[in-house]
């Protein structure tokens, strides 16, 4: 179950038509990266490329050339080579991209330099990633360079250049059936690994160890790698956003936050949780985090077509000042407070964010100056939280360093919206019941 042959065609066709006449595209391949010395991190495919060709090798260059009379989508990739596959594994090859992959015509990414300038000259415009890749970037003006120095032979080089992802990442933002699919499956791997690191979380254990129990769990289901590093924060360490050390021991009578999801078939998952290292929430817990979670609840009831992106936050905003205003821990009119942004101690971060093959996925939140208007297929997470900071000496000492965050990753939906990770318990009632 993943991307068909013909999606990932119908998906460079969808570009094409949208690109102006007489221009080509150029996208990279992402490249191998040195951990240390001679080891690699594991490769792991540029989102965009991947996007267009399924294609899962490093040292590749796609191009569209949109009407080109011997085919509109040229790849160039590493040729076979028996000798280096015995060490470092099966490669396509130029007939393979063409073959498994739909290339009309590929080439030896060794042949790039004579090859490309000549698909480049005469047309008009070149849509890349600038400034992406600054040894991208020379590369495609060495091959515009290399048109230029013939003019007085005929040559016509492009004379404008415009960025892709303007387009591309606009595609991306909706996705179709198969890539719900595909997140929905990531969404559910990652929420069983919640409950089960719900499950084994008991006092005196590291936080990496329950980091190391929610990877293994995706792992074990193909999600082998996580879409972000984990956060496994208990107690105030729950207060740091992007906690990723996850090295403290877990005290009893305190909470912990995992924010932590896997990514599947090249689509990410995001899920936050917050739950009693014991099992059984304190009377200030339990108070914040019913805010959070009815907080929550309010911006996914926002969540619909029609609605503009900023719809969901600002209704997390009210019940998050109203429910801090009854606590006591904000002073004053709930408007005002609203007004002069007097939670951000409390609540500084948004409520959320697109989610697809990044975590943080592309796509604009802003459209000719407005928030982006929600639609079918648009996929985000909502994750509203509260943080009272370990030193807030403004509140009472039985509030400070309680840390809450509840995530769940949803799909705008015709009528409303649907949430993919609801394999995860989220109130009260549910968690103390699954860790008793
Ligand atoms: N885990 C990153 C985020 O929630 O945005
Ligand atoms: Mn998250
Ligand atoms: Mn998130």
């Amino acid at each position: 179950m993943s991307i068909s042959k013909s999606e990932f065609a119908r998906r460079r066709k969808t570009l094409m038509a949208m690109m102006e006449s007489d221009s080509i595209a150029i996208l990279p391949s992402a490249k191998e990266k040195v951990r240390s010395r001679d080891t690699h991190y594991t490769f792991r495919q540029d989102n965009d490329f991947f996007y267009l060709t399924g294609f899962n090798e490093p040292d590749a260059v796609l191009v569209l050339v949109p009407g080109r009379e011997h085919g509109e989508v040229v790849m160039f990739c590493r040729e076979r080579d028996p000798e280096k596959e015995i060490w470092d594994g099966y490669r396509a090859g130029p007939e393979g991209a063409c073959k498994e992959y739909g290339a009309d015509d590929a080439f030896p990414i060794d042949d790039i330099d004579e090859i490309l300038p000549g698909l480049i000259e005469g047309r008009e415009r070149v849509y890349y990633a600038m400034g992406k890749d600054a040894g991208f970037d020379t590369h495609v003006m060495a091959w515009v360079n290399s048109i230029r120095a013939k003019v007085r032979s005929g040559a016509t080089p492009p004379g404008e250049f415009l960025d892709l992802d303007h387009f591309l990442h606009d595609m991306r933002l909706y996705k179709s059936a198969a890539e719900i699919r595909l997140m929905a499956s990531a969404a559910e791997i990652s929420a069983d690994a919640h409950v089960r690191a719900m499950q084994v979380c008991k006092a005196g254990k590291y936080e990496y160890e329950l980091e190391a129990e929610i990877q293994y769990a995706c792992a074990l289901r193909g999600g082998r790698q996580p879409a972000y590093n984990s956060i496994v924060g208990g107690g105030k360490n729950a207060c740091v956003l992007h906690y990723i050390e996850n090295s403290e021991k877990l005290k009893s009578g305190d909470l912990v936050l995992i924010d932590a999801g896997c990514e599947y078939e090249y689509y990410a998952s995001d899920i936050t949780r917050t739950f009693p290292v014991s099992g059984k929430f304190s009377k200030e817990q339990k108070a914040i985090y019913n805010i959070v979670l009815a907080a929550q609840e309010a911006a996914i009831a926002e969540v619909r077509p029609g609605n503009h992106w900023n719809a969901p936050h600002d209704a997390s905003v009210r019940v998050i000042v109203e429910g801090l205003v009854e606590l006591g821990l904000l002073k004053g009119k709930v408007d005002k407070l609203i007004e002069t942004e007097k939670y951000k101690a409390f609540y500084m971060h948004r409520i959320g964010h697109w989610l697809g093959m990044d975590v943080h996925d592309v796509g604009d939140y802003k459209v000719g100056g407005e928030w982006r208007v929600l639609e079918p297929g648009m996929v985000m997470t909502v994750e509203p939280g509260i943080y009272v900071a370990p030193d807030n000496k403004k509140v009472d000492a039985r509030w400070r360093g309680i840390g809450v965050r509840i995530e769940d990753d949803v799909v705008i939906t015709k009528d409303g919206c649907q949430v993919l990770t609801i394999g995860v318990p989220k109130t009260v009632a549910e968690i103390e019941k699954l860790m008793a």
